[in-house]
């Protein structure tokens, strides 16, 4: 078995449900973040970078570069998600900013460069609106060939969405970057908002791990404390980790239920950034999504825990 770990490079805009992401990525003894590029998205490009920072500094993996993409979608201005995450994207908890800075290099040509770098063995995880993605696309549209894998949280697959009646925040935020980056990878995998949705994990079980006595569950329950309180008001006792359940497709897609479908992106009216997906393939769109039905409960809320109480990595001997 080749243990040379897989390289994986974080597209983000942290936000807290990324923050649990990226965690459950640095304890995966499986994979190397080679990477974190930051876009705007939950909360402003300032935020986000800064979120970014301090997460590799809590979490001890300053070794990680961290790269400053694009403070706006493409075409349109959109709404962020600071209702969900907190005005600074991290809970308003009055963090001390990081000691380091982000890269001079901007977040496209860091994922140019590095999909030159790992060549045919990188596996890019998009976690926030895909602005970045379709920015390098438009610098370099042979990028494709070099990512081993795409795996994208976004989208609705059956128009439930979370930002508009239909459409999912990543996708809705920068539509026409999702537009690009949908038309330029053949394949790619999806972890969608519904899938969220079938996949909660009970509140009381993420504040007995972010009540366990470690410097990253003091952390993580401090930046999540204001988003779970959101959650349990408004959607009840479970809480839905977009970003997590995405990561946890990543790290182990064998885990996983999936269905190969076509999937685009509307830009127009009132479905705006909805994912419309071919269920019965009946239109002439080839099968480019393989989309998340089901994960194993059990091992995504292991990953979580890990995650959380920042569990060192277990190196294979
Ligand atoms: O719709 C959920 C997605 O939007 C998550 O990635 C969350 O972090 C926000 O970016
Ligand atoms: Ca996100």
């Amino acid at each position: 078995m080749n243990n040379t770990p897989i390289p994986l490079l974080i597209d983000t805009d942290p936000g807290v449900d990324d923050a649990l992401a990226i965690l459950m990525a640095f304890a995966d003894a499986q994979h190397q973040v080679v990477g974190l590029t930051v876009t705007a998205g939950n909360v402003g490009l300032g935020h986000t970078v800064a979120n970014a920072l301090k997460l590799c500094e809590v979490a001890g993996r300053e070794d990680v570069p961290v790269f400053a993409g694009c403070a706006t979608p493409l075409l349109h201005p959109s709404p962020d998600a600071a209702d969900v995450h907190g005005a600074d994207g991290f809970g308003d908890v009055g963090l001390a900013p990081a000691a380091r800075h982000a890269e001079s290099e901007h977040a496209a040509q860091a994922i140019i460069r590095l999909s030159h770098q790992y060549a045919g063995r990188l596996l890019l995880v998009a976690l926030g609106p895909l602005t970045n993605i379709a920015l390098a696309l438009r610098l370099d549209p042979t990028l494709p060939e070099r990512i081993a894998r795409l795996v994208v949280m976004s989208g609705a697959v059956n128009g439930r969405g979370n930002i508009t009646p239909y459409a999912e925040f990543n996708a809705y935020f920068d539509p026409e970057a999702a537009h690009i980056v949908f038309g330029a990878f053949a394949q790619f995998d999806v972890a969608d908002w519904e899938a969220t949705l079938a996949h909660g994990i009970a509140h009381a079980q993420v504040d007995e791990w972010c009540a366990a006595d470690t410097p990253q569950a003091r952390f993580y329950d401090a930046i999540s404390r204001k988003t779970r309180a959101w959650a349990r008001q408004g959607r009840g006792e479970h809480w839905h980790s977009a970003d997590a359940l995405a990561m946890a497709y990543a790290l182990q897609p064998e885990l996983a239920e999936t269905a190969s479908h076509a999937l685009h992106v509307e830009l127009h009216g009132a479905a705006r950034g909805m994912t419309l997906v071919d269920w019965q393939g009946l239109g002439a769109r080839p099968a480019n999504a393989r989309i998340l039905l089901r994960y194993r409960q059990q091992q995504l809320e292991q990953k979580m825990r890990q995650a959380i109480l920042g569990e060192c990595k277990v190196i294979e001997s």
